[in-house]
């Protein structure tokens, strides 16, 4: 279990290792691998624009490449996957949207639901045969006052709304970590599948919502509350390397899971409800047409 003030430096060293991390141009995923590549990892930033991603890589050491993948369009998460060289180690599954205008991803998901949990879906389950560690999903604290409608995923029904849109996307990363987890346990896989969530770190995530309002907020609460993007990859990092059993889940453990140094965290019990994960893995799959591989690692 988690060390009292564990922190980057106590990452083991990582050369030999290749880790993929998506959203890795900005924020927690850029913090984190910049720390995985400094201990060694071959670190794939898998980022929607490269040019960002070049600029992000500038700023790291070790070995480190820049990939395109935009998770709101399933061609670029299959051609992604396509040409991804195995075996991956590990596969950080960090990128992702907040709360924005009401959007539709290039096969017409909604925006949040489907840049952060369908795209990671497809994405992870296209690579889980490369795979040989584990994969590490990117939750929130957030995915507490969140629920799955399993028959208006995408809010084509219902009137949008953007921070139950989010909600329910964070609540779906948590219930697709878990699910994965059963299943690689049934498979009788050593892959483990872990989750990790940031607490409240300073990120660019406050700056996109649909309200200018809470886009200011974003900004006084980045300034005064929030804590660094390095301290928010430490749950990431230590998801990453650690050894945990799968199913973990690890957060910041100072004041109400917000800030502070990895610990363990405990799912809302609606995360834990293992009808709604096995439905919503058999709805993620009719929706992108990616299934559970025939082998895993
Ligand atoms: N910051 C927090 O307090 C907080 C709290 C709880 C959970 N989280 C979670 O932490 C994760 C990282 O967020 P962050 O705070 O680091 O925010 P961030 O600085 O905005 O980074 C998000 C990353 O996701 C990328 N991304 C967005 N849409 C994408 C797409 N369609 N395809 C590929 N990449 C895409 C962004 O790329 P662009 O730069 O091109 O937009 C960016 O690199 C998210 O899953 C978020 O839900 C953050």
């Amino acid at each position: 279990m988690p060390q009292s003030r564990w922190t980057a430096a106590d990452l083991p060293d990582l050369h030999g290792r290749s880790a993929i991390v998506t959203g890795a141009n900005s924020g927690i995923g850029r913090a984190a691998a910049k720390a995985l590549a400094g201990a060694g990892a071959t670190v794939t930033l898998a980022v929607r624009d490269t040019g960002k991603g070049h600029a992000a890589a500038e700023a790291m050491t070790g070995d480190v490449v820049v990939r395109q993948l935009d998770l709101a369009d399933l061609a670029s998460v299959r051609s992604f996957a396509k040409d991804t060289p195995g075996p991956v180690d590990i596969l950080v599954d960090n990128a992702g949207v907040m709360a924005t205008p009401e959007r539709r991803t290039a096969d017409g998901f909604e925006l949040q639901i489907g840049t952060n949990h369908l795209g990671h879906f497809a994405l992870t389950n296209l690579l889980l045969p490369r795979i040989t560690d584990r994969v590490v999903v990117v939750s929130s604290g957030l995915h507490r006052s969140g629920k799955i409608d399993l028959d208006d995923l995408n809010w084509e029904r219902r009137s949008y709304k953007p921070w139950k849109a989010y909600s329910q996307s964070k609540l779906a990363n948590l219930l697709f970590v878990l699910e994965l987890q059963r299943r690689l346990n049934q498979a009788g896989s050593n892959v483990r599948a872990v989750a990790a969530h940031p607490g409240y770190a300073a990120t660019n995530l406050q700056g996109g919502t649909s309200s200018p309002i809470s886009n200011l907020l974003g900004v006084v609460g980045n300034l005064l509350i929030a804590q660094s993007d390095t301290m928010g990859a430490l749950p990431t990092l230590y998801a990453a390397t650690e050894d945990l059993p799968g199913g973990i889940y690890i957060g910041p453990s100072g004041f109400q899971h917000m800030r502070g140094y990895p610990g363990v965290d405990v799912p809302a019990r609606q995360a834990l409800d293992e009808e709604t994960a096995r439905l919503l893995w058999d709805l993620s799959e009719r929706l992108t047409g990616v299934t559970w591989p025939a082998a895993v690692g």
